[in-house]
């Protein structure tokens, strides 16, 4: 493929962002859920190749790593600290409110009381003194949503916290939240064929908010052979999966895409995404057939 490693210059080629203003970023980052075991469960079935992806991360000039304390729970934390700790120049950022009752089940728990033991425990499994981007992984719907933006505030105020994000969240939200602090960045699932986010994303793009797309590699059936997305693929002799990077980088300069991986390999062809230049003509393209991809599904 050309967009290799070699020939880019790995994830600094996707450019920068500042992350609440003050924290500059390479915009490809790595997503740290995949590290772990089955439905987001337990140790990942290879515990060294694991540690290998997080150790080629800076190598690579990935230097932004989004976790959550319920990836595993506590491994993806883990497994952070013992391959990068002490982390020179990079952001982890990593999330708290959801509790996890097995196998792809979470539920959220945003009660002040838990939120702050979220974040203690990240402090401690990450081995760190604050937390450059804390993100509140759900609203819980069943506590009063400023009840848990003030904890998040008091923490903040404290020095636990340094930046604050949110996770699926709507821009009603997100200005509520405004109202308590500020909010550095909104990590909602986007793609190409998933479109349900336009207005947040430009909401963030309006107010310098970092947008972190989460599935960002997904393109559904727009990768099937001879479509256009396999096309372009095929003219920068890439995967679909990089040309759908390479869209979602080019979308919005506050996009922060997190693509997730347990191998290294795929690791490095996700990197070489950030080499990939599309024109204006077949960004136009992929976003038509996209837009009209998520309308069908
Ligand atoms: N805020 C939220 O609620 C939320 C929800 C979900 C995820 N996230 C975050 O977003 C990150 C990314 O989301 P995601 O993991 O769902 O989606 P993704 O990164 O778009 O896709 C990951 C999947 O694609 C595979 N993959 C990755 N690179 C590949 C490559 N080059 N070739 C072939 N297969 C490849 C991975 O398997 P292999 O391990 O085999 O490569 C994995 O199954 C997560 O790591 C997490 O940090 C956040």
């Amino acid at each position: 493929m050309s967009a290799s490693i070699e020939s880019g210059s790995g994830a600094s080629g996707s450019g920068t962002f500042a992350v609440g203003g003050d924290i500059e970023v390479n915009r490809l980052g790595f997503g740290a859920m995949r590290i772990t075991g089955k439905g987001i469960w337990d140790e990942p079935q290879d515990r060294a190749e694991a540690l290998r992806v997080l150790k080629r991360l800076p190598e690579l000039g990935v230097n932004f790593i989004d976790t959550a304390d319920s990836y595993g729970p506590d491994v993806s934390e883990d497994l952070i600290r013992e391959a990068l700790q002490p982390y020179g120049g990079l952001l982890i950022a990593t999330k708290g409110g959801l509790v996890r009752n097995g196998p792809d089940l979470w539920v959220p728990v945003g009660r002040p009381e838990y939120l702050r033991q979220a974040v203690l425990m990240s402090l401690r499994r990450l081995k760190v003194e604050r937390i450059d981007l804390w993100q509140l992984h759900r609203i819980d719907p069943k506590v009063p949503r400023d009840e848990q933006f003030d904890a998040i505030a008091a923490m903040q105020k404290e020095g636990l916290i340094r930046h604050v994000g949110l996770s699926e969240v709507k821009v009603d939200e997100i200005e509520a939240a405004r109202k308590v602090f500020t909010v550095a960045t909104v990590q909602n699932r986007y793609n190409l064929v998933d479109r349900g986010s336009e207005d947040v994303l430009d909401y963030c793009g309006k107010n310098g908010i970092g947008f972190i797309p989460w599935f960002p590699l997904a393109s559904g059936n727009l990768a099937r052979p001879g479509s256009i997305l396999d096309s372009i693929a095929q003219d920068h002799r890439a995967t679909p999966g990089q040309v759908a990077l390479a869209w979602v980088l080019k979308r919005s300069p506050v996009m922060l895409p997190i693509p997730g991986t347990s191998k290294v390999k795929h690791l490095e062809d996700n990197v070489a995404a950030a080499a990939i230049r599309l024109s204006d003509d077949d960004f136009a393209k992929l976003d038509e057939q996209g837009r009209a991809a998520a309308k069908a599904s």
